[in-house]
Parts: structure tokens; C-alpha cells; sequence
């Protein structure tokens, strides 16, 4: 008999410890908000209902996961939970030097710090937040260059994290000495969670070899993008996850991770790459700000909780969950009319506040003004990701960002249907307000990474 089909969205796991969620009213959420100075990354975890803040480090390890905590080795030197790391990591990208740090923004810091300085530019299809910040911390120029369909949020294109090749050409052409390396993100987080096809990556280290360029990947959800590749990509569809993400990392020097992401770690990262002499520079980077070579800032439980998580990931049952419980809250908040980004990403879903409060300019922040009204209605965490993040330029002018977007990034294993339904229905209700939301002003801003510590107040 044929397979039946259901259409109910099924966790491949039961749950096997809890965390209570407090509840709050409106009139609490409100005061928090105010002691917070509107800024959702200031407001206490306890007082959040559903956090979607990120799905950065907040997934549910597994029981594996917690187990291996138990076998891990806390020597200072050549711990064997090192090694076990270095293997795990190596199955999927299998890279010659394996260098681990305490999170993703550590192996840029590092990487960047060697190869960066005033005069180089870093070509990426888009720079996440911390990745640009590092890359400019050194004096050196970022550079987003997306397909132009990964701009357009009406686009279906099937991989809008796409690097434009013809961009990647021109600026090689005109600049190749002042280059270091080319990055591609997988998924494009800042571009909306989406993927970047195996096709693509091909066109992008054609070109390096070409202008001899190391090509690095920032992978921090390369998982999720192997599984766009098998649904969406000629020729994949009855590939294994892992074989794919090994074609991925073949392509690439090196790479840079954060393993809050698909590793389900909830710390960590590493940094990997062939060439033995810039793996010597970035060795001696982090002995100086993160720790010996075989720990990096990590404990040895956690380089064991990583080699599971890393394991974990790439099963297909666990992938399609993933991937379909993401699609499930964009495809109900597009059918009540809330504007998304689509096709849907793999970590998270991406409100167009500039379309839902189309009412206020871009430097009157609809983002922040969506996300401080899905607080304020239902305690429900989300992240701006637009002019507050993105319009402070290096020379201290302001101008608004390409999107203004609202991320709900979805944890990993963590939040079941039903917290999902709740989500949806606090949508609506702010979205049959949106003309009444307020636009905000910034009173106060740091001089890098605002969005993090910036106090705003509603006008
Ligand atoms: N690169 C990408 C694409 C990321 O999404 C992140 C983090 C990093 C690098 C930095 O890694 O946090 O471990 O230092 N993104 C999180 C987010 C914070 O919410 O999207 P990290």
C-alpha cells in the first residue's frame, strides 16, 4: 500500500526536560519595554513569552548532545575532545586546519585581523552584522554584492542568496590586489535566510581561480542550505544532506562558523582553512584572545556537544521539520495578508515592516516600531534587521538600509506548533493596527553595532 499523508507538521523528537515560560500582561510588558529604553535586545529573557530573537545558541541540545557533555575532557592541551571535534567538523568540511573559537564573530575577528587593513576590500554576497563590523574594524571595506533578485522581496527565485557573478567579475577586474578573499554566506542571513545554490558556488570559484582568491565560506547554516539545494536544485533531489554540504565545502579555502546555528551548539565556532602558513597567523591570533589551539575559548564539553550536534543536523528527517515548520509561519502569516519575505528561509521569517507600516519613512524605523508592537501585544521577541541595524554609515551619516525587516528567527528544537500558532495570531492582531504604529527616534547610539545598546523612545 502507498505511504498515506498527513498534512500535520510533525516534531521528530518528544521532549525530555522543560523550561516554564512566565506569562505577562500587556500593562507588564509595557513598563519592561520602558526600562528597557525600547530596545528589545535590553529587556530580560524572563520577560519574554516566545523569544525569536535570534536562533543563535537558543536551540534544545539533544539527549546525545547532553550526554556527550558528560564524556568531554577538560585538558588544557591535545584533549581528546579536540580531536573528536576536529573529525566531526572534518566529515563535513573537510579542511586541514580546524581551528576552534568561542563563536562565529571570534573566527572573523581572528581571520580578518591577518588578512584585513586599510585599502582591502572583502567581497560577500551579504555581510552579516558582525562579520562587517569586523571586516571595517580593520580598516577595510565590506562589500554586499547579491544577486539583484535577493533585493527584490517579491523575487521567487529559488536561491536569492545568490552571489552576483558579473558584480563578483567587475570588482575583481578593477581591484583583484586590494581582495584578500571572497565570502559567501549560506544562507544569506541578512538577505533573508536564503540559500545559495551549488551552481552558483561553482561561478564564484571559477572567478577565484581565475584572479587566484581564496574563496571562504561564512557557513553558519550550511545545513539548512544543503536541503534548499536537494529540494530546489537540478540533478540534487536524491542526494544525502551531508554529501552535498561535503560538494560545498569543496569548493572553498576555508571557512568561517558559528555553532550556534546548525552545529546546536549553544556556544562555539571554529575556523578552517587549507593554507598552512595563514592557519600559523590565525594560531597565533588565538592563543593571544581565545585560547590554545585545541580548545580556542571553548571547554572540552562543549567541542563534544558540537561533534553530536554536527551529527544531528544533517538528518533528513530533522531537515525537512525544520524547513517546513519555518514555511508553515510564513505561508499563514502571507494568507492573513501580513507582507514576508518569500520564498521562505530556512532559520527564521522576515515581516516587510517598511510595506505593514508603510505609513512611516524609513528613518522613523518601521522595524523597530513592528518588533516593540509584537512585544508589547504578545511577548513575543523578534530582531529588526534595517535602518537601525544597517543605516549608521562609517563616515557618520545616516541613510535607510536596502529593507526593513523584522526577523522571526525560529530556535532549533525548541518551540512547538502551538507556540507557533500563538505567534501568528499576535501577527494579525499588530497587523490590523499597523497604521497606528508609532515611529521612533534614536536617543542615544553607540559608535558601532547600535542596534545592540541604542535607547529609542516612540515619537
Ligand atoms: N555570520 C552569520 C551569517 C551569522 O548569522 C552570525 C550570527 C555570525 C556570522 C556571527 O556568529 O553570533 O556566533 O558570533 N548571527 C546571529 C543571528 C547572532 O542572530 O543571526 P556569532
Amino acid at each position: 500500500m502507498d505511504e498515506p499523508t498527513f498534512r500535520t507538521i510533525f516534531e521528530p523528537f518528544r521532549i525530555h526536560s522543560v523550561e516554564p515560560l512566565r506569562m505577562s500582561t500587556r500593562a507588564e510588558r509595557r513598563s519592561y519595554l520602558r526600562e528597557a529604553a525600547f530596545n528589545l535586545f535590553q529587556v530580560r529573557a524572563e520577560h519574554v513569552l516566545v523569544d525569536l530573537l535570534t536562533d543563535s545558541g537558543t536551540g534544545a541540545m539533544s539527549r546525545d548532545q547532553w550526554a556527550a557533555i558528560q564524556h568531554g575532557d577538560e585538558s588544557y592541551a591535545g584533549s581528546p575532545s579536540y580531536y573528536l571535534f576536529a573529525d566531526a567538523v572534518r566529515e563535513l568540511f573537510p579542511f586541514e586546519h580546524v581551528i576552534p573559537v568561542h563563536q562565529g564573530r571570534a573566527a572573523e575577528k581572528i581571520l580578518f585581523s591577518v588578512i584585513g587593513g586599510p585599502g582591502k576590500v572583502v567581497p560577500n554576497n551579504t555581510h552579516f552584522d558582525t562579520t562587517r563590523a569586523n571586516v571595517e574594524a580593520t580598516g577595510a571595506q565590506a562589500v554586499d554584492i547579491p544577486i539583484p533578485e535577493g533585493r527584490d522581496l517579491s523575487s521567487q527565485h529559488p536561491f536569492k542568496g545568490n552571489m552576483d557573478l558579473a558584480a563578483l567579475e567587475d570588482l575583481l577586474a578593477a581591484r583583484a590586489d586590494d581582495v584578500p578573499c571572497v565570502f559567501v554566506t549560506i544562507t544569506n542571513n541578512s538577505g533573508g535566510g536564503q540559500p545559495v545554490s551549488l551552481a552558483n558556488l561553482r561561478g564564484v570559484r571559477e572567478i577565484c581561480d581565475r584572479y587566484g582568491k581564496p574563496l571562504f565560506l561564512d557557513a553558519c547554516r550550511f545545513a539548512e542550505n544543503a536541503w534548499f539545494i536537494r529540494e530546489r536544485e537540478d540533478g540534487q533531489g536524491d542526494r544525502e544532506v551531508a554529501d552535498i554540504v561535503r560538494d560545498v565545502a569543496g569548493l572553498a579555502d576555508g571557512m568561517t562558523m558559528s555553532a550556534k546555528k546548525d552545529p546546536m551548539g549553544n556556544i562555539g565556532g571554529w575556523l578552517a582553512m587549507n593554507d598552512d602558513e595563514l592557519a600559523a597567523a590565525c594560531r597565533n591570533t588565538l592563543i593571544l584572545t581565545e585560547g590554545f589551539p585545541t580548545y580556542g575559548g571553548l571547554a572540552g564539553r562543549d567541542l563534544e556537544a558540537l561533534a553530536q550536534g554536527l551529527k544531528e543536523v544533517v538528518q533528513h528527517d530533522y531537515l525537512r521539520y525544520r524547513i517546513q515548520s519555518t514555511a508553515y509561519l510564513g505561508e499563514a502569516l502571507h494568507k492573513r495578508g501580513i507582507p514576508v519575505l518569500s520564498p521562505f528561509g530556512g532559520h527564521a521569517v522576515y515581516i516587510d515592516a517598511r510595506a505593514l507600516a508603510s505609513h512611516l519613512d524609513p528613518l522613523q524605523y518601521p522595524g523597530q516600531s513592528v518588533a516593540v508592537a509584537l512585544y508589547e501585544t504578545g511577548g513575543i521577541r523578534s530582531c529588526e534587521i534595517g535602518t537601525v541595524m544597517f543605516g549608521r554609515q562609517p563616515d557618520g551619516t545616516e541613510v535607510p538600509a536596502s529593507m526593513d525587516l523584522v526577523r522571526l528567527a525560529i530556535p532549533r528544537r525548541t518551540y512547538t506548533q502551538s507556540h507557533i500558532d500563538y505567534v501568528i495570531e499576535v501577527c494579525e492582531e499588530v497587523a490590523a493596527h499597523a497604521e497606528d504604529l508609532p515611529a521612533y527616534r534614536i536617543v542615544d547610539e553607540p559608535k558601532s553595532l547600535r542596534h545592540f545598546t541604542s535607547s529609542f523612545e516612540p515619537i
